[in-house]
């Protein structure tokens, strides 16, 4: 006896169908699991068949083989629990023929046949509307947030006993869809933040128009603190931002929550992190930090510190969006449009090598500044360097965040309501014109600058924020000059 039941298995953010067919023959009895099924697959067996024996189902004493088709699709994780489980079941006749037909079921099975919840239904109830089934089936715990994608039914799960309500009167109401909701504390607040006027107005700047920003300067100056304070001042998510930004928290298995409630994601990742960490990989391939980013801040703090594979890892997909994992099994693609903030000491020591007390070897030195101005260099809109905070200006708090963020969102509309819904930083080339005049002086200046095609590029975009937060409509030569300096690394 055959029974086929479908399913989908994560890769990176999205999710494939899985069929999971079953075929139960008289013999003695055995349970053999094939189609590339990882460890966790494997010991699905044994939660499959506790689950079953608990729900008030029988186990059939026969010779029971599970395919997990494609077979040259590596299957990861316990999310196939039950589909397998139900696939068994139709194969012995406790479900009624057709039960499966028009449904998909992820969900990991408790041995006392509770169903557990599994990353990514956001994913999968978006590849369930792909492909055409009526219904999917997920542990109602992860329902809430696959009932998000809208035009498909979501079906949520406790128990495994519920399979025999599939497509009956009693079958399981949809889900509510998840609230959006910040989870509590505020954001840190960049009144906390004193002096460093300089770096107030480059983030300012970073958070109007998404620019990239470098910051370098000695030890305890506020670096680590301003950039960290940078979500308190960025606008929020759109509609869409929001539901991508979800998808992606989802897939890693993180609350849903604070995208929905507008709240852009902010990564800082320890510097020891590996190239796959950082843009994802592996087997099964994993979204990475970048993605986690996707649509916000990914802040490399102490970015010299970083390993070089890791940083030049990051070039292409910081230019185009996306990361674009190939290897022998896989082809995909992860979504990665995020701000880079990044910070730095001036040399190992943090002194300064063109101060009196730097200790630092020359060679080290150069080392440390080659990552600097190495790998992502061009790709950094912004380079700013602060020195230590004037101590005198501790007593006066600086400028909340809340005044901030509402010229930062000035800003930001003008900018929406100008393109395709991008911020500034984000512009294709070519999209943003000079008046003549701008482009004499850009052209006089970036030479004296020793500015790139792509920095040009940058500078551009760069001033058009600036004219933004002006409320300008055209872009000043003032503007130009100040976007210039604010790429300039005067260290
Ligand atoms: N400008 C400032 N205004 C208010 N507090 C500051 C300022 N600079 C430093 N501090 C205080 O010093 C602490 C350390 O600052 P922070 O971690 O931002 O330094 P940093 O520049 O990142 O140094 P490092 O290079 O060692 O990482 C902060 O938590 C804060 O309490
Ligand atoms: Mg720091
Ligand atoms: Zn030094």
């Amino acid at each position: 006896m055959h029974a086929i039941a479908r399913t989908f298995t994560l890769l990176g953010v999205d999710a494939r169908e899985v069929r999971v067919e079953v075929d139960v023959r008289n013999g003695l009895p055995a349970f053999a699991l094939v189609g590339l099924p990882d460890a966790a697959v494997r010991e699905s067996r044994e939660r499959v068949r506790a689950a079953l024996a608990n729900s008030g189902f029988e186990f059939p004493q026969r010779r029971i083989t599970v395919n997990l088709a494609p077979a040259d699709l590596r299957k990861a994780g316990p999310g196939f629990d039950l589909a397998i489980a139900a696939a068994v079941l139709a194969a012995t006749g406790q479900l009624p023929a057709g039960a499966l037909d028009d449904v998909a079921l992820a969900g990991e099975l408790a041995l006392d046949g509770a169903v557990r919840a599994v990353p990514g239904t956001m994913a999968m109830a978006e590849a369930a509307r792909r492909g055409a089934v009526r219904a999917i089936a997920v542990p109602a715990g992860s329902a809430p947030e696959a009932a998000l994608i809208a035009g498909g039914r979501v079906i949520p799960f406790e128990r495994l006993e519920q399979l025999r309500e599939l497509g009956g009167e009693r079958e399981p109401a949809a889900p509510e869809p998840v609230r959006p909701s910040s989870n509590g504390a505020g954001l840190a607040d960049l009144a906390d933040l004193r002096g460093q006027a300089g770096l107030r107005r480059a983030l300012e700047v970073a958070a109007a128009g998404g620019h990239s920003i470098l910051i370098t300067g000695p030890p305890g100056a506020g670096k680590s603190m301003a950039a960290r304070r940078l979500p308190s001042i960025l606008p929020p998510l759109g509609p869409r931002e929001a539901v991508e930004a979800a998808k992606v928290a989802s897939a890693c298995g993180r609350p849903v929550e604070p995208a929905l409630a507008g709240r852009r994601p902010f990564r800082a990742p320890h510097h020891t992190i590996s190239a796959a960490g950082l843009i994802g990989g592996g087997t099964p391939p994993r979204a990475g930090e970048a993605t986690l980013a996707h649509h916000g801040v990914l802040f490399l703090d102490e970015l010299p510190e970083f390993g070089r594979g890791a940083l030049e890892a990051l070039r292409q997909p910081l230019e185009e969006g996306t990361v674009n994992l190939v290897r022998a099994r896989y082809a995909i693609e992860l979504p990665c449009r995020f701000q880079l903030v990044a910070a730095a000491n001036p040399c190992p020591c943090g002194c300064g090598p063109r101060s009196g007390g730097c200790t630092c070897d020359p060679a080290g030195v150069r080392a440390y500044e080659s990552k600097l101005t190495g790998a992502l260099a061009d790709r950094i809109d912004i380079s700013v360097h602060v020195e230590q905070p004037d101590l005198g200006s501790f007593t006066d708090p600086g400028e909340g965040s809340a005044a901030v963020r509402d010229r930062v969102l000035a800003a930001r509309e003008l900018a929406l309501g100008r393109g395709d819904g991008r911020a500034n930083a984000e512009l294709e080339p070519g999209a943003v014109r000079l008046s003549p005049q701008c482009e004499r002086r850009l052209a006089e200046a970036g030479l004296s600058a020793g500015l790139s095609g792509r920095g040009r590029e940058r500078v551009i975009r760069l001033a058009r924020t600036l004219a933004d937060l002006d409320g300008r409509r055209r872009i000043a030569p003032g503007h130009l000059d100040e976007a210039l300096s604010l790429r300039r690394r005067d260290r």
